[in-house]
């Protein structure tokens, strides 16, 4: 129905230390993947989705497809599985949001929210929480350069959701998608990201500057599982979940 949202599960899980891809890691006996395909079904029964996964991989094609998603090659880094799986949804999508399969239990209620903005005509969707701790800035050498006013700062969070046609754009712009000779888009492989681009949304500032980038409420529940200590929380918010 116009809408496509990318789950991308495509990294290796090195920071959670699991020796597998962190998608397949289990969280109460079920790989990460499937729950975060469970939280996006749930909100989002009738979208196409398309699940970025590691070279040479299997098992998590298999989880994808048993959950009714397509299953896409990734890349080297998470700007390039995007990119991969851009290259491979409809173009007829009118909005396509993009998700980390580490935050898999995203609330509905965030994914909806994402999709009302855009359905209310914005076309970069960013749901954000604000800062908790105080943050200090570093110099190069890791001296203190002074405190940073957190209340002008938000963490960044996912599905981010965008105009497709915008995504597609500045993903030719920023080099990480080209039309083949078949007039296809392709995703181009290269070692490094662009510079400073560590979101989807940061494509948008840097080459899309007229298009505003929309803040929505986050969610806590929507962290994203990156060290050991993530799956204690995990497991608790499931637990608390089934009470
Ligand atoms: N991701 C991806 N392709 C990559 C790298 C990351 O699809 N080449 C995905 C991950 O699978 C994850 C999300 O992007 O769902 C956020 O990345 P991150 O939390 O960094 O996951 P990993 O890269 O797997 O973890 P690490 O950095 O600890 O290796
Ligand atoms: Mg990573």
């Amino acid at each position: 129905d116009g809408l496509a949202i990318i789950v991308v599960a495509a990294g290796s899980g090195t920071r959670l230390g699991y020796g597998m891809p962190k998608a397949l890691v289990p969280l109460a006996g079920r790989p990460i993947l499937g729950i975060a395909l469970e939280s996006v079904a749930r909100a989002l029964p009738s979208a196409r989705i398309i699940v970025t996964v590691p070279a040479g991989d299997t098992e998590l094609s298999a989880i994808a497809v048993a959950h009714g998603a397509h299953a896409v090659t990734g890349g080297a880094t998470r700007a390039q599985s995007v990119a991969c799986a851009l290259a491979a949804v409809d173009c007829a999508a009118t909005y396509v949001l993009v998700h980390d399969a580490a935050r898999c239990l995203v609330p509905a209620r965030v994914i909806t929210a994402v999709v009302a903005a855009l359905a209310a005509g914005e076309r970069a969707v960013v749901p954000v929480l604000p800062v908790n701790d105080t943050v200090r800035g570093v110099d190069a050498q890791g001296h203190s350069a002074g405190t940073v006013d957190r209340s002008g700062l938000r963490a960044v969070q996912t599905p981010q959701g965008f105009d497709a046609d915008l995504l597609v754009d500045v993903n030719r712009q920023a080099g990480l998608l080209e039309l083949d000779d078949q007039g296809a888009l392709t995703p181009v492989n290269r070692v490094a990201d662009p510079e400073g681009i560590t979101d989807d949304a940061s494509l948008i500032e840097r080459f899309a500057r007229h298009v505003p980038v929309t803040l929505v409420a986050g969610h806590d529940e929507s962290f994203k599982i990156t060290r050991p200590f993530d799956l204690v929380t995990a497991r608790a918010v499931l637990e608390e979940r089934a009470h």
